[in-house]
């Protein structure tokens, strides 16, 4: 691990105006957590035309040596991402560290000129959102929340279908994610080196509770809420991105959420069924299932009801479905206890006032399917538009607010679960109502 011992720029340095880029200017990445989500998505990252990583940094010797192993030995490598922060050669910064650290490395990456992307949940609790929302504002960078679905093609499909009327007058949205295996139950391995000494684990604890040193949690840190969010900030939070982005919602007004810890009794604090349903202003209702025992295979999906058909986004397909079934016209008729002559003489009636629609038959479903090419990956979309925002100045789509928007959401399941209550959010101000 080389130290970095020239300090070109003063640690946090005040925000200067971005100038704006040129399309083809190249831009060097640091990444700031180089575990599972981060080594996955600095593969994408660099396959964007002109992007370049200089610099890792994470708390694990081994995941150290793996990016160098990745990406060459002239890859600066630091346990202390503030090295990365004080190099004048960073342009951005990917956050993928564990939850607790979101709002701390962000808002100094800002601080210190760079541009974010900063995994989901963008939030551990609810006093992150505005500090970060706020911090992006005043230093003037784009951050970019890692909720990759907001940058798919099927979503962006399903958006388009939806205001062009394809299911009618929209009422409600049924979610899951649900998982069905020890690995998708955040049981990840641990590393047979794992020790005091090749861990930094006060710097892995941050503000999180000081405790002795524990590769359980360092490495499956999910399972317990102290840097983790849950189920809900782990996959809900997904649910929600996609939800807002394809309805254009703020959010929710109310939550209420129940769930338990029903298998995966090992000593986690986080629950693994969670169930949650919300109020939508737009005149919707959202449930969202999180089932980490769920008897099958790991499912991912969307239901969008209106009153005029559904549409079906499945995760494993990567497909959005319309199928089109407007109201009956008529009314019908529910007559078959009444006398013979009073029944004949109903109908008659009736298909005087409403003739037969379709006499040869039902009206055939009208089903359309939209389903992205193979090999298609919307993490790599996700990168091109924040490299895009990066270039143009412009914030792009999933920003601090829609992050805080989702992510915050996410949160209210938690806290309704936990607090055995109703929980009420204006969603435009991004807070909760009641306590
Ligand atoms: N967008 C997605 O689909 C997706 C998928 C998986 C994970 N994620 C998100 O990515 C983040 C990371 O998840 P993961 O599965 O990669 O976890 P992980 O445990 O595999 O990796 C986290 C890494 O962060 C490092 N770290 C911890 N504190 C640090 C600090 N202060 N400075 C530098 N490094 C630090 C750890 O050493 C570890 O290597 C989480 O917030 C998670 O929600 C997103």
């Amino acid at each position: 691990m080389a130290a970095f011992a020239t300090r070109l720029q003063p640690l946090f340095a005040q925000a200067q105006t971005p100038a704006r880029r040129s399309p083809n200017d190249n831009i060097n990445l640091a990444l700031i957590g180089a575990g599972g989500q981060g080594q996955s998505d600095t593969r994408w990252a660099v396959q964007v035309p002109g992007v370049k990583l200089v610099a890792v940094a994470d708390c694990y010797n081994g995941r150290l040596v793996h990016s160098k192993e990745l990406w060459g030995n002239d890859l600066f490598t630091t346990r202390d991402y503030r090295e990365i922060l004080a190099r004048p050669d960073v342009d951005a910064v990917l956050i993928a560290t564990p939850d607790h650290w979101h709002k701390t490395a962000a808002i100094d990456a800002m601080r210190a000129g760079k541009d974010v992307y900063l995994e989901k949940p963008m939030i551990h609790i609810h006093a992150d959102g505005p500090e970060i929302i706020e911090a992006a504002r005043a230093t003037n960078r784009i951050l970019q929340v890692g909720s990759q679905r907001v940058s798919s093609i099927v979503y962006a499909k399903a958006k388009e279908l939806l205001a062009s009327g394809a299911i009618g007058k929209l009422n409600m949205v049924s979610a899951r994610w649900d998982r069905n295996s020890s690995q998708g139950a955040w049981n990840y391995t641990v590393p047979l080196d794992a020790s005091p000494e090749t861990c930094d684990w006060p710097r892995f604890l941050g503000s999180a509770p000081k405790i002795p040193f524990s590769a359980e949690r360092f490495f499956q840190w999910r399972k317990w809420k102290d840097y983790g969010s849950g189920v809900a900030g782990d996959l809900f939070v997904h649910l929600f991105s996609g939800t807002h982005f394809i309805t254009g919602s703020n959010g929710p007004t109310r939550a209420m959420a129940t769930g338990g810890l029903r298998y995966w009794k090992d000593g986690r604090d986080a629950n693994d069924v969670l169930l949650a349903l919300l109020d939508y202003p737009e005149g919707f209702n959202l449930s969202l299932r999180v089932n980490f025992v769920d008897g099958g295979e790991e499912s991912e999906g969307f239901l969008f009801t209106g009153s005029e058909g559904q549409m079906e986004i499945v995760g494993k397909t990567n497909s959005v479905t319309v199928t089109r079934v407007p109201l009956a016209k008529e009314p019908g008729y529910s007559i078959g206890t009444f006398t013979n002559a009073m029944q004949a003489q109903t109908l008659a009636e009736y298909r005087k006032k409403y003739p037969v629609e379709h006499p040869s038959g039902p009206p055939p479903q009208n089903v359309e399917t939209f389903a992205a090419p193979a090999g298609y990956s919307d993490s790599f979309d996700h990168f091109t538009n924040f490299f895009a925002s990066v270039r143009s100045r412009k914030q792009p789509v999933e920003d601090a607010t829609f992050g805080f928007r989702a992510a915050g959401a996410a949160l209210l399941a938690n806290m309704s679960a936990e607090r055995d209550s109703i929980i009420h959010w204006d969603p435009k101000l991004m807070k909760i109502v009641n306590t």
